[in-house]
């Protein structure tokens, strides 16, 4: 992060994360399928988040399952499958599963990095290949309360970054808004 951004961020609730800044320690892993996950955002009363995905090649998600609701992804590098229907993720492409709709197994034939977005919670029940810690609150109906946001725009947000939520060690960075 350049100076001039660190002022600029000390003074906004916007957010900007270079990808040489990453946390080590704020991957989710999920070795048995040789995937990570970093999370850029997420708010914690809704389930809603954005994240980085990393598949080694051969990175895979073994079974069909739903989402609780939409997920958007867009392929930055590799070559990602969905095999159930064949649809592939190469670099420039969106894909987009609507809540409720079952896809996957997947695999990468190639190591793939994506954005994944959800506009809610991820899951309805944990999934075969996520573990308590790997979910990370992310079940429909057992996301945190959460803050009451303010519509209007605090005058002194705080700059608390990484780690706010606590919730699987997956938060990139979370800036704290002021709450109501
Ligand atoms: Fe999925």
């Amino acid at each position: 992060m350049t100076e001039q951004d660190a002022k600029a961020l000390a003074k906004t609730l916007e957010i900007l994360i270079h990808s040489d800044q990453l946390d080590p320690e704020k991957w989710v892993n999920f070795p048995e399928f040789g995937l990570r996950q970093y999370f850029f955002w997420k708010n914690p009363a809704t389930g809603a988040s954005i994240a980085l995905l990393e598949f080694d090649k051969g990175g895979h998600i073994p079974v069909k399952h739903t989402h609780a609701s939409n997920q958007f992804m867009y392929c930055l590098s590799g070559d990602y499958e969905y095999t159930d229907v064949g649809l592939r993720l190469k670099p420039g492409t969106f894909y987009m599963n609507p809540k409720d709709h079952p896809h996957g197994p997947t695999i990468a034939h190639e190591k793939s990095i994506l954005i994944e977005i959800y506009d809610g919670p991820h899951y309805y029940e944990k999934p075969v290949f996520h573990t308590d810690e790997t979910i990370g609150g992310f079940i429909a109906g057992r996301t945190s309360p959460g803050p009451r946001w303010r519509a209007s725009r605090p005058r002194t947000p705080s700059t608390r970054l990484p780690g706010a939520e606590g919730e699987g060690g997956g938060l990139g960075a979370t800036k704290e808004l002021t709450r109501a």
